[in-house]
């Protein structure tokens, strides 16, 4: 399917769910208030791969990324490695990524990638 809709209501919060999407997983993160207030707290010169949670997530409590890991392609582990709460986890060599999906550590070079979509209403988008 090229484009995906995905009802948003049945993504609790505080939990990652993992939908498919052009052969690919793709990471649909209902984020706590923690864990966005972690993430917008992150310095982005601390980062490897830049970019600011709003450039991210079109609204703060919903982060969506395709689920392949940057360095090789494995597939990672949402609520696990180091940058929690919320992040992920490669277990292939090891990258931890953020509650935003960005690299933190290990051999990833770039962060998650974002793909497109569009809010439809408030509780739904459309991916692709
Ligand atoms: Fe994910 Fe290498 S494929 S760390």
């Amino acid at each position: 399917l090229a484009k995906i809709e995905i009802n948003l209501n049945e993504i609790p919060e505080g939990k990652s769910v993992s939908f498919k999407w052009r052969g690919k997983p793709l990471f649909v993160r209902h984020r706590t208030k923690e864990e966005i207030d972690v993430a917008k707290a992150v310095p982005l010169n601390s980062l490897r791969d830049p970019e600011p949670d709003e450039a991210r997530c079109q609204k703060p409590e919903f982060l969506v990324v395709i689920g392949v890991c940057t360095h090789l392609g494995c597939i990672p582990i949402a609520d696990a490695g180091d940058y929690g709460p919320g992040g992920y986890y490669c277990p292939c060599h090891g990258s931890h990524y953020d509650a935003a999906g960005r690299i933190r550590r290990g051999p990833a070079p770039t962060n998650l990638e974002v793909p497109e979509y569009t809010f439809l209403n408030d509780n739904t988008i459309i991916v692709g």
